[in-house]
């Protein structure tokens, strides 16, 4: 692990200029430690592992390998943006991965949430280690660990997520361009760098993805009930202002169905809860004061365009007593 740490004396990159010559420096950098070696990364399409394959791609172009897992737990349309902005605008070399059948068979019958997530992080390892197997020659691990990461697993708050869980035989040296860079630098350096508004701009996703808001047993039904909101949810907040505004919005479907009523007929479905939250730092929140006519508007279209709900409901609920999320 690098120990480069982020000088007291380092400015707040905020602008553009500050940002390309973090940029400049960076390439420098990650030049002179890798040379004509190949890196490897894991590239989930968020923020800080998407700022780190830009930086990446502009250093050492192809040498650079990106693995996009698809463990069937992304939202709508995000698979193809990650292919479409690093394949066909950057050029990368992507490999991508869709391994949706053998994440949901892993997870079918599994209630436990915790259960859910162990099950999805070490089938996640297995899937990146068996395409790193298949690699020839490659030394070094690209991570886009960031520097409140690094505060974090310094004081016990949480395990440092990326390096932790490869097999032994893959020992890798790594590499973290952004590793100083808090949040809102990485932020501006992935706009410098090219990156998309709704890539560099976007609310946090949980690491277990849409699972953990496919409450209980995950099936491919109800996911796809999660899916479909979520975007109607993302897609009507775009269009009311919202998006960038509130912190983090996100449909849930919980195990369960309730009675309901459609062209005359009786229906048991499942209902969808919407959730639209506001924090600084996520140990705590408040709700976000929604327009009472854009949720009905927004349960208007669930109920009419996503299969299998007949209910919508908004949950009120601040952290404490609730979590942000469900599970
Ligand atoms: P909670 O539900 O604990 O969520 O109030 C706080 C923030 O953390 C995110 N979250 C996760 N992120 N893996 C992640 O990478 C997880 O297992 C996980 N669980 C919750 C959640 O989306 C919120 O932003």
């Amino acid at each position: 692990m690098s120990t480069l740490v982020r000088p007291e004396s380092m400015q707040r990159i905020t602008t553009a200029e500050q940002a390309n010559v973090f940029i400049d420096e960076q390439i420098k950098d990650i030049r002179n430690q890798v040379g004509d070696q190949k890196v490897l990364l894991a590239l989930s399409g968020g923020v800080d592992s998407s700022v780190t394959a830009a930086l990446l791609i502009k250093a050492i172009g192809k040498q650079l390998v990106c693995v996009h897992v698809n463990h069937g737990l992304l939202r709508k349309g995000e698979p193809e943006q990650v292919i479409k902005v690093f394949r066909g605008e950057m050029d990368a070399n992507l490999i991508y991965v869709d391994a949706t059948d053998r994440f949901l068979d892993q997870l079918a019958g599994v209630a436990d949430p915790e259960t859910k997530r162990k099950i999805i992080g070490s089938v996640f390892i297995d899937v990146f280690a068996e395409e790193a197997r298949k690699l020839e020659g490659v030394k070094f691990l690209a991570q886009g660990t960031i520097w409140p990461d690094i505060l974090e697993s310094e004081n016990g708050i949480k395990a440092h997520h990326n390096a932790g869980g490869l097999p032994e035989d893959l020992q890798f040296d790594l590499v973290e361009p952004v590793r100083i860079l808090f949040k809102d630098e990485v932020r501006v350096v992935g706009k410098a760098l090219g990156l998309p508004d709704n890539m560099v701009y976007r609310q946090p996703f949980p690491g277990p993805g849409l699972g953990v808001r496919c409450v209980g047993a995950i099936t491919r039904d109800r996911l796809e009930a999660v899916r479909e909101s979520d975007a109607i949810l993302r897609e009507e907040f775009a269009k009311n202002g919202l998006e960038g505004k509130v912190w983090q919005y996100f449909t849930i479907v919980p195990d369960f169905k309730t009675t309901g009523i459609t062209d005359g007929k009786r229906t048991y479905e499942w209902p969808v809860v919407l959730r639209a939250v506001n924090t600084r730092d996520a140990m705590s929140a408040t709700v976000e004061n929604v327009p009472f006519e854009l949720l009905q508007h927004i349960t208007q279209r669930i109920t009419a365009e996503v299969k299998g709900v007949n209910r919508v409901l908004f949950d009120l609920t601040p952290k404490p007593s609730a979590t942000i999320e469900w599970e």
